[in-house]
């Protein structure tokens, strides 16, 4: 792979310029989006998509997200744009949702990950806007860490995962949502969330009642089986610590800390909670909203503080929990304790 002196510039006219130039000429950027930084290359070009791969050390059968400006840069990219999709368009984007659709031969198999669909979104965060429209193609952008770390939501997270795998990160806002987009397809005439994220499945029902959530969603999916969504599949979003999650009441979970921990193992836990632990203490949020916006940092944290073992409190899996309950599920490998 090729080595790069990587930049980081904070987010103006000119390195948003540098930025879309990069791109179109089929190098790789680290973008700002509102739900994490994404690692950014031109949709439509098979080496841009092969390098994203290369860069995160990805497995090539995990499709990468398309990002777009407008609801009609859509028709290019796809055979069918359903009532439903066009519906959902209209009240979710620009934000955090991606609509798997069948892909017309624009989009390149390298970028689908071999599938006959494909996932196109169309971001809020400015920044990003500004660069798909620098780049003047749309933008395949997986989230920027290193496969199977947890997603960044700040600059510095990608400088620590991408230095010297790309030339360019742009410095822009810190990720404002900070769990990845939902991801939905369409089904028997209806919504499938294959991933959750801030839009939940309650929004969702506000376009047809016929909202179903894939079984990946919470639970581990045996070797054999097909997923829809691949990356659903894979070892994901996991600091070096080993995690678990502990599934119960306040009262529950310091019993637990108290009697089965060591004094060293660290306990990750809501911002309300009032504990009394010699263990070291981490703080994830007060609800799932700012769960889902400090997740990830507080994953690179434990590592930064060089934590072993860690016993997170399980998240609500209501509304934009659910996506917070996701993620942690697989931080934690789907170790959970009942307590
Ligand atoms: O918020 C986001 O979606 C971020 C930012 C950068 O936009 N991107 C992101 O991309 O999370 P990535 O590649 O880390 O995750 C893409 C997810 C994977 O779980 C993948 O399997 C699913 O979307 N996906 C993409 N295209 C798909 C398709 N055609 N069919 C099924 N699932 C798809
Ligand atoms: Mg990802």
């Amino acid at each position: 792979m090729k080595h790069y002196k990587t930049q980081i510039l904070k987010a103006d006219e000119e390195s948003i310029r540098l930025a879309g130039e990069l791109i179109r000429n089929g190098e790789l950027v680290g973008i700002p989006t509102e739900t994490v930084y994404g690692l950014g290359g031109n949709a439509l070009a098979s080496d841009s998509s092969k390098k994203i791969f290369e860069a995160k050390g990805r497995p090539s059968d995990n499709p990468l997200i398309v990002h777009i400006t407008e609801i009609d840069d859509v028709l290019p990219l796809v055979t069918e744009f359903p009532y439903l999709a066009k519906k959902c368009a209209e009240k979710f984007w620009p934000g955090p949702l991606t609509m798997v659709l069948p892909k017309s031969d624009l989009i390149p198999f390298e970028t689908s990950g071999g599938l006959d669909t494909v996932g196109i979104r169309m971001p809020s965060d400015s920044t990003a806007r500004a660069i798909i429209k620098a780049a003047g193609v749309p933008i395949a952008a997986p989230s920027a860490n290193l496969s199977g770390s947890p997603s960044p939501t700040e600059a510095i997270h990608v400088f620590s995962d991408m230095n010297g795998r790309i030339p360019l990160i742009i410095d822009g806002d810190n990720s404002a949502v900070g769990v990845e987009s939902t991801v939905i397809s369409f089904e028997n005439n209806g919504i499938r969330i294959l991933r959750p994220g801030f839009v939940s499945p309650e929004d969702l029902t506000e376009i047809t009642p016929n909202v179903t959530i894939d079984d990946g969603v919470i639970s581990k999916l045996g070797k054999d089986v097909v997923v829809k969504s691949p990356g659903m599949k894979y070892r994901h979003y996991s600091p070096k610590a080993e995690v678990i999650i502990i599934d119960g009441e306040l009262d529950n979970y310091v019993e637990f800390i108290k009697t089965n921990t060591n004094k060293d193992d660290c306990c990750m836990i809501f911002d309300n909670d009032i504990i009394d632990v010699e263990n070291p203490v981490i703080r994830y949020g007060k609800d799932s909203e700012e769960q889902a916006v400090k997740l990830f940092s507080t994953l690179r944290k434990l590592d930064h503080m060089n934590i072993k073992k860690a016993y997170a409190r399980c998240p609500s899996k209501e509304g934009v929990g659910l996506a917070v309950y996701n993620r942690l599920l697989r931080a934690a490998g789907f170790k959970v304790i009942k307590v």
